[in-house]
């Protein structure tokens, strides 16, 4: 299938990165080997029933040992960049204590890229945090802000600016409502007032690496990643309406508006007043330091309804398609959460820093894997990002999720997000249709 975009996008043009993106949990593996320690997420995969059939990362996708072949597909599919995350607990073994083994292989990443010609972007922070961290608090400590801060000095000292962008934090939302709130992902706690708390010490842990990291790569793009489900009124009712603003506030504002206006939204302080957590004012300013890219990562939408003045709840949609996940498709929701974030903040430059679907592959007697769901996905949503682009907002790259299948959290290798088929027993890739179909595209438009 051909990649259908207007003959006038801007995507086309050649300065539009188009990258792919995986994280270091999800792919690595060796999490034994050379100093790595335990993460919340490793503790959380080997308690029982957390993680779909009790699935790890001892493995994964054996990155670690296969990083060479890793960057020659990601060249031979002809991508500009590539979106990989530090694992924390491989470059610091204790409180105070580096492991020069796991930067050298960073170290190594980094410069592998560069020989392919692939721009670098790092993610300090993809979920998961040293677990000897978490055994003092974790994000529910406000230790945890110097600590983070000390974590990214050291990357970027060492990587400096050969990274074109780095972004603090990953999905600050899943770290903290999923991690700290609902127990869904690690560390597994259910507090509402954990989660909250959590939230604040991750982004002022955000705000304070920030400066740092711009004095040590001050050639490099700093900014952060946040995740965007917009939430759309079951009916036409004020009360509906009333609660689709009320969610969008409580998932995506609580995030953008600190990072971006300094503030929390006030209707969630004013729905939740015993989970609000205190802190002193001066953290937002803080939290609302000026970035030079917003990372966006967009999936699906939801749809709500109200259940109270102040509550609500969702609404399925069984007549929509939906991807292997149970995720509703839903383009336009992309074109009018960029648009949307556009008009209500005054926002630095935006990646597409995930975007794709989950399959159910395999690998066909031809040995090709047909994911005709994931080509059409990926051609609507490009579509999204070029309808976003004409009304005037600032998107300079797109990247898709993933490189390759992987560890999906909660659901193990249950779910398969790649472009790129992972055989787990053999370690084999094979590019997927929609891993041909970019190649194609982007062959051409050099
Ligand atoms: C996002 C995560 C990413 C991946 C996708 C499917 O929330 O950032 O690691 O799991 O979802």
């Amino acid at each position: 299938m051909k990649l259908p975009l207007p003959p006038q996008s801007p995507l086309i043009l050649p300065d539009f990165t188009f990258g792919v993106a995986t994280a270091a949990f999800q792919i690595e593996g060796a999490s034994h080997d050379k100093g790595r320690v335990p993460s919340i997420w490793d503790t959380f995969c080997d308690t029982p029933g957390k993680v779909f059939n009790g699935d790890n990362g001892h493995i994964a996708c054996d990155h670690f040992n296969r990083m060479d072949a890793d960057l020659d597909l990601i060249q031979s599919l002809q991508f500009d960049a590539y979106r990989f995350s530090v694992a924390w607990p491989r470059v610091q073994s204790a409180p105070g204590k580096w492991n020069p083994i796991g930067m050298d292989f960073y170290d190594r990443l980094v410069d592998g890229l560069l020989t392919r010609g692939i721009k670098p972007h790092v993610t300090l922070y993809h979920w998961d945090l040293p677990q000897f961290f978490e055994d003092t608090g974790g994000w529910l400590n406000r230790d945890i802000v110097p600590r983070f801060v000390d974590y990214a000095d050291k990357v970027t000292r060492r990587l400096g600016d050969r990274v074109t962008a780095y972004a603090t934090l990953n999905e600050p939302w899943c770290s903290a409502y999923l991690g700290y709130r609902w127990g869904i992902h690690a560390p597994g706690k259910t507090s509402d007032a954990d989660g909250f708390l959590a939230m604040h010490h991750l982004l002022l842990a955000h705000g304070s690496a920030i400066p740092v990291m711009r004095e040590n790569a001050p050639a490099a793009a700093h900014g952060i990643v946040l995740n965007f489900t917009p939430a759309y009124p079951a009916t036409d009712s004020a009360a509906d309406q009333r609660a689709a603003a009320q969610c969008d506030d409580e998932n995506s504002h609580c995030f953008a508006s600190a990072v971006f206006a300094g503030r929390y939204p006030t209707s969630v302080q004013e729905r939740h007043p015993d989970w609000w957590p205190e802190f002193p004012e001066e953290d937002l300013a803080i939290i609302s330091t000026p970035l030079d890219f917003l990372g966006v990562n967009f999936y699906t939408r939801q749809v709500v309804r109200a259940t109270s003045d102040i509550d609500f709840e969702p609404v399925p949609q069984p007549q929509a398609e939906h991807t292997d996940i149970g995720w509703e498709i839903y383009p336009d929701a992309l074109t009018h959460v960029l648009t949307d974030l556009h008009t209500r903040y005054t926002l630095p430059p935006i990646y597409i820093t995930e975007n794709g679907a989950a399959g159910a592959d395999s690998i066909n007697e031809q040995d090709q894997v047909i994911d005709d769901q994931r080509c059409r996905y990926y051609a609507s949503h490009l579509n999204a990002v070029d309808r976003a682009m004409m009304a005037g907002v600032n998107i300079k790259g797109y990247f898709a999720w993933s490189l390759m299948d992987n560890f999906e959290w909660a659901e193990g290798y249950n779910k398969r997000f790649g472009i790129v088929y992972v055989d787990y027993v053999s370690q084999r890739r094979l590019p997927k249709q929609s891993a041909l179909m970019f190649k194609d595209f982007l062959t051409e438009r050099q």
